[in-house]
């Protein structure tokens, strides 16, 4: 019997990969980013707007990058949140941290309190928009911390600070809900008399979408993660070619696999916007193409890991890359 259970498991992971090629995404989201996206995706439909995720503002106070998770434009507030997917029991530690306690197995782990975080971000992130001359009333950035993961406890010291959304809270969010769930988000926008809303909304936006952020990278089904693109591997030929997809000259990669006509080429073509080129109809013309070996690999390096990583071409579905 376990002879069937096997060999079935063995066809069954050949036939896969036959069916979707290798899509297997390894374990590599430790610094939480994808957390984010699907925080964002949530966002974005119940309040509208567009989120923001992964920004890196620069702090002229310390020299360094601010790191922001998410930032969402929605049309009546800018939210600026953390997220943190903590598992456990989560209380106040000394001297402020979040303490984390998963079970009784895992030793309690220690956080920066995040509502402090989220504080600095909304400071930073004010003067870097003000810099950029988008005028802001006081008050209108809001600091949230998020915590959408199911398994974690709360103490009432954390789940009842005015910042905080604990999951019980995020899972019941809605657009409209009762005043008490959204009266989190008040401090409507209230533009400057001197613009229409509109036009304040358009710089904002640009201002947000042309801010540094990190770089990101979609894998095939939909998963994202943020880090940072460092080269492509592979022989030489096909190295030589993707010399053209570099920084300073591309925003975006996407990775086809040619069309069912062509399978017998056996190639992956990486497709490619130039950069600086508003991204819509009028640019399919722009749009530039090289085909590779399908074992060209991506080197990239994810938020808060040690080092770079090697993806398969083909598990990845695009690349973003900031300026
Ligand atoms: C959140 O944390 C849990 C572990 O507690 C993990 O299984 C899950 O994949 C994480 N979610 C994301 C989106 O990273
Ligand atoms: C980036 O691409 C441009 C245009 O294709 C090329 O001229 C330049 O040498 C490339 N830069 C690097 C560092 O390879």
């Amino acid at each position: 019997m376990w002879f069937e259970v096997i060999c079935g498991l063995i066809v069954y992971k050949i036939f896969r990969r036959f069916i979707y090629g290798e899509v297997d995404v390894p374990d590599v989201d430790a610094g939480g980013s994808e957390v984010s996206f699907i925080v964002a995706d949530r966002l974005e439909k119940i309040y509208g707007g567009k989120a923001y995720v992964g920004l890196r503002i620069p702090d002229p106070e310390t020299s360094s990058r601010q790191h922001i998770d998410v930032v969402l434009a929605a049309k009546k507030e800018i939210l600026v949140v953390a997220v943190r997917n903590f598992s456990g029991f989560l209380e106040v530690g000394d001297g402020g941290n979040w303490v984390c306690t998963r079970d009784k197995k895992h030793k309690p782990e220690n956080y920066p309190d995040p509502v402090l975080e989220v504080t600095k971000q909304v400071e930073i992130l004010e003067s870097y928009l003000e810099l950029r001359g988008v005028s802001l009333p006081k008050g209108s950035l809001i600091g949230k911390v998020i915590l959408p993961n199911p398994n974690c406890r709360p103490a009432y010291s954390i789940a009842f600070q005015n910042e905080v959304i604990p999951f019980a809270m995020w899972a019941e969010l809605k657009s409209e809900s009762k005043p008490g769930i959204s009266s989190w988000i008040k401090g409507a926008f209230h533009g400057s008399k001197s613009e229409t809303q509109d036009v304040w909304h358009q710089k904002l936006h640009f201002s947000l979408s042309t801010a540094p952020m990190w770089d990101r990278l979609e894998f095939k089904g939909d998963r994202k993660i943020l880090g940072e693109f460092i080269d492509f591997k592979g022989n030489s030929d096909d190295l030589q070619a993707l010399r053209q997809v570099n920084r300073s000259e591309v925003s975006q990669f996407l990775v086809q696999k040619p069309s069912l006509f062509d399978l017998g080429r056996s190639r992956l073509n990486i497709l490619y916007y130039p950069r600086d080129y508003r991204r819509n109809a009028a640019s399919v013309s722009e749009l530039k193409e090289i085909a590779v070996k399908p074992s060209t690999e991506v080197l990239f390096q994810p938020l808060n890991s040690k080092k770079p990583r090697k993806f398969k071409l083909s598990s990845v579905a695009s690349v973003s890359l900031s300026a």
